[in-house]
């Protein structure tokens, strides 16, 4: 295991931001992880996927701890199901398709989100109606506490909006080495109901598709409003939407009548967090070189050289504004460092 010092992060995340860090090692097995103790001691340290819901906002003054562990096998299969072993630094989106190429059912609604499958469960992805969770069967990695191999099972990963017990209790002890899915060899319906995919089907004529062509839709939508990295540093969805009780609900909607709101299990109700910064008149604006994005109110972008101090100053800002007029207090989604 190789350790470089002092390196540019510019490349290793999407907001193409030009921080740099103390050093560097990439993990790119188990073997790798056993000698991670010794090299980490008491140093700080992060773990890294590709960076495409991290926000380098000053230099890192530790070691990056990069996963990069290879590798996809058919553990186990049946005629009706698959169950797939995926290394956590394969990219997501390239091992969605090859999931559909070998006529896999169940990730199509999750085509070109950026990062690592070690990252999807983190904050349990989540895209047009599914989310991750649904499909992981078990993740495995190490746990930096006890020093050991564990592997827990999808109910012990506590998922939920966003969320999960790695954003948790087990944020920065735990590195996904693995991940397990659970695949449809014979799939039946799919999942078609999020609203602007539904709408794509239909003004496309598109009333029965298979996976393969559902994952294009997704994708086509996806080009259609969020910022390609490579060409406009982002990281997605910068807040997550906010929940509100019932009786909070009842009283923004009298105040501003064209909120939506979906209802939760629990009665609560989530609210589009893009829909209140547009309705601010954020949309599109810039603040320096960092800058609301233009199609998608929730997505904060690098303009071109912005600084991570520049992009973190524009989120505390979208933060107070929201704050002030709704009282609704937005959580980040990225990973500020
Ligand atoms: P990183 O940014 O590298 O890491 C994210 C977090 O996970 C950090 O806390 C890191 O410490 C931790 N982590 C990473 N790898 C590991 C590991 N192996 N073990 C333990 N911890 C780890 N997200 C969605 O949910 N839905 C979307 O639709 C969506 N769309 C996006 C669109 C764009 C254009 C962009 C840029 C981002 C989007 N995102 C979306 C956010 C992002 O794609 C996901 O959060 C993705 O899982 C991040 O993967 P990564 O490898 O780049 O993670
Ligand atoms: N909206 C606006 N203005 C905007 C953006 C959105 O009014 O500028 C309103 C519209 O009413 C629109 C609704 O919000 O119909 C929903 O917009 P969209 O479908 O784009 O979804 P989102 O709620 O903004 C969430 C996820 C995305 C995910 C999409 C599709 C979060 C924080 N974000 O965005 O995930 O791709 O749904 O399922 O839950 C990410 O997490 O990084 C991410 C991109």
């Amino acid at each position: 295991m190789k350790e470089e010092s002092l390196v540019s992060l510019k490349e290793f995340n999407s907001f193409g931001v030009d921080s740099v860090a103390n050093s560097m090692v990439l993990i790119e097995n188990e073997q790798d992880l056993k000698q991670l103790d010794e090299l980490i001691g008491t140093k700080k340290f992060l773990i890294l996927g590709e960076g495409s819901n991290t926000l380098f906002s000053q230099d890192f003054d530790g070691i990056i701890i990069k996963i990069a562990i290879r590798g996809w096998e058919v553990k186990d299969e049946n005629e009706e199901a698959v169950q797939l072993r995926v290394g956590a630094g394969e990219n997501w989106h390239e091992f969605v398709l090859k999931s559909l190429d070998e006529g896999f059912q169940g990730l199509e609604n999750l085509s070109l989100i950026p990062g690592s499958v070690g990252a999807a469960p983190i904050q349990n992805i989540g895209a047009y109606g599914v989310e991750v969770s649904n499909l992981i069967d078990s993740v495995e990695g190490f746990d930096l506490i006890g020093n050991g191999f564990k592997t827990l099972m999808s109910p012990e990963c506590e998922f939920g909006y966003r969320s999960s017990i790695f954003k948790k209790e087990l944020k920065d002890k735990f590195i996904v080495t693995r991940v397990n899915f659970k695949l449809n060899k014979k799939w039946g319906s799919l999942n078609t109901e999020y609203r602007s995919l539904s709408a794509f089907l239909k003004k496309n004529k598109m009333d029965d598709p298979d996976p393969r062509s559902l994952s294009e839709a997704v994708i086509s939508i996806r080009n259609s409003k969020l910022p390609d990295p490579k060409k406009i540093g982002n990281a997605g969805s910068f807040f997550k939407n906010p929940i509100v009780d019932k009786e909070r609900y009842k009283s923004l909607k009298e105040k501003f009548p064209m909120l939506e709101g979906f209802q939760q299990e629990d009665g609560s109700f989530k609210v589009f967090a893009g829909w209140l910064i547009q309705n601010l008149g954020w949309k599109g604006k810039k603040f320096g070189n960092a800058g609301v994005h233009s199609e998608q109110a929730l997505v904060l972008v690098n303009l071109g050289g912005a600084k991570g101090q520049e992009i973190r100053e524009l989120a505390m800002k979208l933060i107070q504004e929201v704050k002030k007029e709704y009282s609704i207090e937005l959580e980040p989604e990225v990973r500020i460092v």
